[in-house]
């Protein structure tokens, strides 16, 4: 979604907010814009596209404020134009927002009733007016904004400048994150607003987040927060190791290619966390809930990339533990409001630990007395923190906006906790663990050796850049991995992908099948490998062109063409780790072939806080 920055500084801050507003563009990139205090007065510079449009805007027309507040846009009400960029101003006060104002309609009608004149098509101006508007009824800033937050519904973060009030800044937020960050050494006495701590990191390592309902009041000698009673609160200051190389790219043309790489790495520290790699046994930095060899099941609930581990986390926690799973996407979820039997487990994935619909679920489940355990990456995040128990995966920093490695060390991880659920229920015995330990150490570096089909892989994907649709297939634990190769090609190359369990192809998906559709098949050698390869022959049988992923030969008297990438052999239980690699790749090199933008692709946002 949207980024927002604040800052009070010594000095001009149009700079660093710029820098802030670069490491926030992952979360939308469709327009930014920037205000600052120029002598007591707000002045704005906005523009369209992408960060890069907006500085040269200021590199002709600077501002030299040193109190200012900044946005990178991801459009949900109005187009992505100018007037529609953030920030939103109105002569006394200019608002950045990340997140939906649900009744921005009613109050804007009542505002436009009592003069005020809009001049965008969002959401998010509405704020602004209303904030101007109590203060016009004789309201100091800080009281108008006390008066002003319980009348907007919705999610929202804000960071909010006044005209004249050169040593104040005001934050709130209501289901969307916001971080304040306290200046040090060099920069002692200045004040930062941030939509995360990764976008404060050039300037602090001194965070205090911001419970939903609060808003804070910051001046250059103090901050003061308050919560949804108006109420002054203490808010936990937290040193953050984030280190400003972690959203580098390195030797990388994108992010995404950067994050695809470092997955044996992060792998390898996820699973390190988890396991007892010299015992070879699972070790959990917690406890399992006490009655985790009684639960009847296990409910898995988030969105996207995140819901396609919990897929394949289904199979695991199944087969190891025998514990039946009832997974959905949140969106559904939430809305189904499914019963739930009190003392329940529910998992909820997430890599920023803020999705909206995933949170309203993780809320819906806590209020039916479920347990909560979550996957997170994130872990000073909403989720994180609302979680009984919050499993962290050590993927680091995850800027493409195309998930890669954060899922693997979901997958990781999931793999650790169905293998600890299964000791527990005593569904696998020490030796059993000790095998499937064994399995899950070898997964790190496979995957470094899958990498190295990366030239196989960027020929295939020349190829595959001129496809209309493609098709993905695969069996057991390859079949949400389909799924997840279709989202991934989709999502960054804008080809049109279908993934499939293979067997079902021949129920509808086979009518597709022609001379002109890459059918890329997932296929370890596992116990339904011929399976697959029958499905295999149904495709060639009609023309169909076989990409195939496999560690199996392929048999001699096999009738059709195919095009293959081998992949390290392995035991099979976890291939689904070592095969995302491959996947990953194809829809990467695909989309450069086809000159797209890896990192932002249109129309996405990293961290989608808005349902
Ligand atoms: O931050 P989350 O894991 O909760 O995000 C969920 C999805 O929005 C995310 O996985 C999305 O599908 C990715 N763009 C996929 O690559």
């Amino acid at each position: 979604m949207c980024g927002i920055v604040g800052i009070l500084g010594r000095g001009p801050v149009a700079g660093s907010i710029i820098e802030a507003l670069k490491r926030l563009e992952y979360r939308g990139y469709d327009s930014a814009g920037i205000a600052t205090l120029e002598n007591g007065h707000l002045a704005r510079r906005r523009a369209a596209g992408k960060l890069k449009t907006l500085e040269a805007c200021l590199a002709a027309e600077p501002l030299s404020g040193a109190s200012g507040i900044g946005h990178t846009r991801w459009a949900t009400h109005g187009r992505p134009t100018e007037s529609n960029a953030h920030p939103h101003a109105n002569g006394k006060v200019a608002i950045v927002h990340n997140g939906i104002i649900e009744n921005f309609r009613e109050l804007r009608e009542e505002l436009r009733g009592k003069g005020h004149k809009f001049e965008s098509d969002t959401d998010s101006e509405v704020v602004a007016h209303l904030f101007a508007d109590a203060m016009e009824g004789g309201l100091s800033p800080v009281d108008a904004v006390a008066a002003s937050l319980p009348r907007l519904k919705g999610a929202f973060a804000l960071a909010v400048l006044f005209e004249g009030e050169d040593d104040l800044l005001i934050g709130a937020r209501d289901g969307a994150p916001l971080v304040v960050g306290f200046g040090n050494g060099e920069r002692a006495g200045e004040v930062y607003l941030g939509s995360d701590a990764l976008a404060l990191a050039p300037f602090t390592d001194e965070f205090a987040y911001l419970e939903d309902g609060d808003f804070v009041i910051l001046s250059r000698h103090g901050v003061e927060f308050r919560d949804t009673h108006n109420q002054r609160v203490e808010r936990h200051h937290m040193r953050s190791p984030v280190s400003a190389l972690l959203v580098d790219k390195g030797n990388y043309r994108h992010f995404m290619a950067k994050e695809i790489h470092e997955q044996p790495e992060v792998v390898a520290r996820t699973l390190a966390h988890y396991l007892d790699m010299s015992a070879g046994t699972v070790a959990l930095p917690f406890a399992l809930p006490a009655d985790a060899a009684q639960l009847p099941r296990l409910t898995i609930a988030a969105c996207g990339t995140a819901y396609i581990a919990g897929l394949v986390a289904r199979y695991w926690f199944e087969r190891f533990a025998r514990l039946p799973v009832d997974i959905e996407v949140a969106s559904e979820f939430r809305y189904r409001e499914p019963p739930m039997e009190r003392g329940g487990l529910t998992l909820f994935i997430s890599q920023s630990g803020e999705t909206a619909d995933t949170l309203a679920c993780l809320r819906y489940a806590k209020a039916h007395d479920q347990k909560i355990l979550s996957v997170v990456n994130v872990p000073t995040s909403t989720m994180a923190r609302e979680s009984d128990i919050a499993a962290l995966t050590l993927a680091g920093p995850e800027i493409g906006v195309a998930s890669t490695k954060a899922f693997t060390c979901q997958l990781a991880l999931l793999a650790c906790l169905a293998l600890a659920f299964g000791r527990a229920r005593g569904v696998i015995d020490a030796a059993q663990e000790a095998k499937y330990v064994a399995e899950l150490m070898a997964v790190p570096g496979l995957m470094a050796e899958a990498m190295k089909r990366e030239p196989r892989i960027e020929a295939l994907a020349r190829d595959l850049a001129r496809a209309r649709d493609v098709l993905y297939l695969g069996r057991g634990t390859s079949y949400p991995l389909a799924l997840e190769g279709a989202l991934k090609l989709k999502e960054i190359s804008y080809i049109h992908a279908e993934g499939y369990a293979a067997g079902e192809l021949k129920h509808g998906p086979i009518a597709l099948v022609d001379n002109d559709l890459p059918v890329i098949i997932l296929a370890p050698h596992d116990n339904v490998f011929d399976k697959t390869l029958s499905n295999m022959q149904e495709v060639a049988a009609r023309g169909g062109r076989l990409i195939l992923i496999t560690d199996a030969s392929v048999p001699g008297d096999f009738s059709g063409e195919v095009e293959a990438i081998t992949m390290p052999k392995m035991a099979p239980n976890f291939s689904a780790i070592v095969y995302a690699v491959p996947v990953q790749m194809i829809a990467y090199h695909t989309a450069i072939f086809m000159g797209k933008d890896a990192d932002q692709p249109r129309n996405l946002a990293k961290s989608v806080t808005v349902e």
